[in-house]
Formats: structure tokens, C-alpha cells, sequence
């Protein structure tokens, strides 16, 4: 039954593996994407376009797009801060692209070196090459609760920029609790005021896990009526630009959660555990 799906949307490849400090061999990233691939996810993000200088780890992405085995059906996604960003993940042939802002300052300076509408203005000639050449293009908003810069994020700031961002183009905004410190409180104070200026339908729920609190902010979320939510295998992850931020939620643990809520994801379990597996043989001891 459709109104029972959830769909989870794996970001391990890029958001699990960018804060990883060993520089881990392309090969390993094409063997985790290429397992992810038969697991039925619709949507894998794989690679960011960033700067090499800011995020050594990502700076194989042409190379991993290039040697995956593409699945039918299955949309690989990339991440673009500028345009030379967005030039580097076409030539690679990403099915879409993503960009992200944040939607607290401090975040968007530590992150992209620039304000808020300095990142906007940077994805306006993005927005424009994706639409004449056909590329669908996702939004990322960061610190949608708390910023680990700024304090706590005024919900009305996230509405507004998912609200631009949509407006812009966007088709989805994946709304991303970047330190994984929201409680399903501030989560649901967040979600009443983006509600009110972006369908549900056009959201997804992007939470990390650092207070232990994604699954029930998820939840939580389901109750808003989102039905998209990011998710890591082995619950890898972090931003190298949010201090003491951990991993995405894990997409067996997200698997569970919507399971024993009466949601199917279509996801392949057992093949689930050994990229889980896989993912956590490619993480340091910390
Ligand atoms: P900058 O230093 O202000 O700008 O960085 P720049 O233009 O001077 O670029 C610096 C150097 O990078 C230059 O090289 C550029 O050529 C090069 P140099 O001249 O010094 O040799 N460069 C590039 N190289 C390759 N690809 C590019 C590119 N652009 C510039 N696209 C910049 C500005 C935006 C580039 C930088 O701040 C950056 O790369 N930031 C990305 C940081 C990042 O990837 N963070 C993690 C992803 S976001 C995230 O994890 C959050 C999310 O998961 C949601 C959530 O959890 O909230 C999505
Ligand atoms: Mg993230």
C-alpha cells in the first residue's frame, strides 16, 4: 500500500564517509555503492564537487561515479557547492545533484566560507544550468534546529529558506539537524513552520544521531506527513564542519523504527547488513 511507504534516501557513500580521516580507497567506495545498488534503494547520494582542499576525502568523486555499476532505476546523486562543482558532477554523469545551504550564518560560513544569500546567489547559475539540461537538483537545509556556532535556529528561518530554495527550483528540501542534537520537540517546532510554506511531500528528513534522538525524530516527522528520510548504513558519518557532530542515522536502525510503525521501505535487508558491514570496516576506531 502506498500510504504505508517511507522511502529512505542513502547518503552513506558521501555524508557517511567525507568526515573519515584515513583517505579511503576508491576502490572501497565503489565496492560499498555498487552493494548499496541491490538493496533497492531508489536514490544513493555517492560524491560531493567540493574543494579537495576542504574535504580531502570526496576528492575521488568523478572516479567513483565512473567506476560504479549503475543499477537500473537507481538515481546517483551528487553534491555541488558552485558551479564548477556542478560542472564536475555532470561531466561524471550524476543522475541529480544537491545543493545545500544552511540556514543558521555561522553554519554557512564554516561551511562554504560565505553568508547565507552569498551560497544562494553561488546556486542561482546551478539552478539554471540543471533546469536547461535536465538534471534534477535537490536542496539541503543545515541546522534546521540547532547550529553549533550560533545557538538554536528560529524555525521561521528554515521555512523561509526552504520556501526560496523550492521556489528556486528545488525538488525536495532534505532538512538536515546537522549536529543531531533536535529532540522531536524542536524537531516538531521546526516542522510546523516549514509546513506551512512547503508541502510535506516535497521534504525529506535528514537527522544525525549524536543525542541518540533520530528515530524518534523521525517519527515525529512522520507525523507531519514527510515520507523521505537520509539515512547512513552503519550509521556512519559527520560534517567536518560541525564540531562533535556524529553519524547520519543508520539506515538498518531507520529500517526497524519504520518497521515496527507498520512502514515498509522495500529495502532488501539482508543485504542492508553487509553494506552495514562493509560501512563499518571502512570508519576508523574513534
Ligand atoms: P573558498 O575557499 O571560499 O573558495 O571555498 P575558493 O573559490 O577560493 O576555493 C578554494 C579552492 O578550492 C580553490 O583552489 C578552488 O579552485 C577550489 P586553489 O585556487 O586554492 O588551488 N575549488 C574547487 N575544487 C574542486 N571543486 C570545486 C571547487 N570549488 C573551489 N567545486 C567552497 C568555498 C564552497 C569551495 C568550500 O567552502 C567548500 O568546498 N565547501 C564544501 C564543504 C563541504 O563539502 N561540507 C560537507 C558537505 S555539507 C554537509 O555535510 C551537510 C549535509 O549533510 C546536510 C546536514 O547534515 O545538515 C548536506
Ligand atoms: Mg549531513
Amino acid at each position: 500500500d502506498q500510504a504505508d511507504r517511507v522511502e529512505l534516501f542513502e547518503v552513506g557513500p558521501r555524508d557517511g564517509l567525507q568526515n573519515e580521516k584515513r583517505p579511503i580507497p576508491t576502490g572501497e567506495k565503489i565496492a560499498l555503492v555498487d552493494l548499496l545498488s541491490q538493496a533497492g534503494f531508489r536514490r544513493i547520494e555517492v560524491a560531493s564537487f567540493v574543494s579537495p582542499k576542504w574535504v580531502p576525502q570526496m576528492a575521488d568523486g568523478a572516479e567513483v561515479l565512473a567506476g560504479i555499476r549503475r543499477a537500473p532505476g537507481v538515481s546517483y546523486a551528487a553534491l555541488t557547492p558552485n558551479l564548477r562543482g556542478y560542472e564536475g558532477a555532470r561531466a561524471a554523469r550524476a543522475d541529480e545533484i544537491a545543493i545545500f545551504a544552511s540556514a543558521s550564518e555561522g553554519f554557512s560560513k564554516a561551511n562554504l566560507n560565505c553568508t547565507i544569500a552569498e551560497s544562494i546567489a553561488r546556486f542561482l547559475p546551478i539552478l539554471e544550468a540543471a533546469k536547461e539540461q535536465g538534471l534534477p537538483v535537490r536542496g539541503y537545509v543545515s541546522c534546521v534546529t540547532d547550529c553549533p556556532f550560533d545557538g538554536p535556529t528560529p524555525p521561521g528561518a528554515v521555512a523561509a529558506l526552504a520556501e526560496q530554495l523550492t521556489a528556486l527550483g528545488c525538488y525536495e528540501i532534505s532538512l538536515g539537524d546537522t549536529v543531531g542534537r533536535a529532540t522531536p520537540e524542536s524537531i516538531a517546532a521546526m516542522l510546523k513552520a516549514v509546513t506551512g510554506a512547503v508541502a510535506p511531500a516535497r521534504l525529506a528528513g535528514h537527522f544525525h544521531d549524536t543525542g541518540g534522538r533520530a528515530c524518534d525524530n523521525i517519527e515525529t516527522a512522520l507525523g507531519f506527513g514527510l515520507r523521505v528520510f537520509d539515512s547512513a548504513v552503519g550509521g556512519l558519518g559527520g560534517c567536518p564542519y560541525a564540531p562533535g557532530a556524529q553519524g547520519n542515522v543508520a539506515t538498518e536502525a531507520a529500517m526497524d523504527r519504520l518497521q515496527s510503525l507498520g512502514f515498509s521501505t522495500g529495502l532488501d535487508r539482508a543485504v542492508i547488513d553487509r553494506a552495514a558491514a562493509l560501512a563499518r570496516t571502512m570508519r576508523e576506531p574513534r
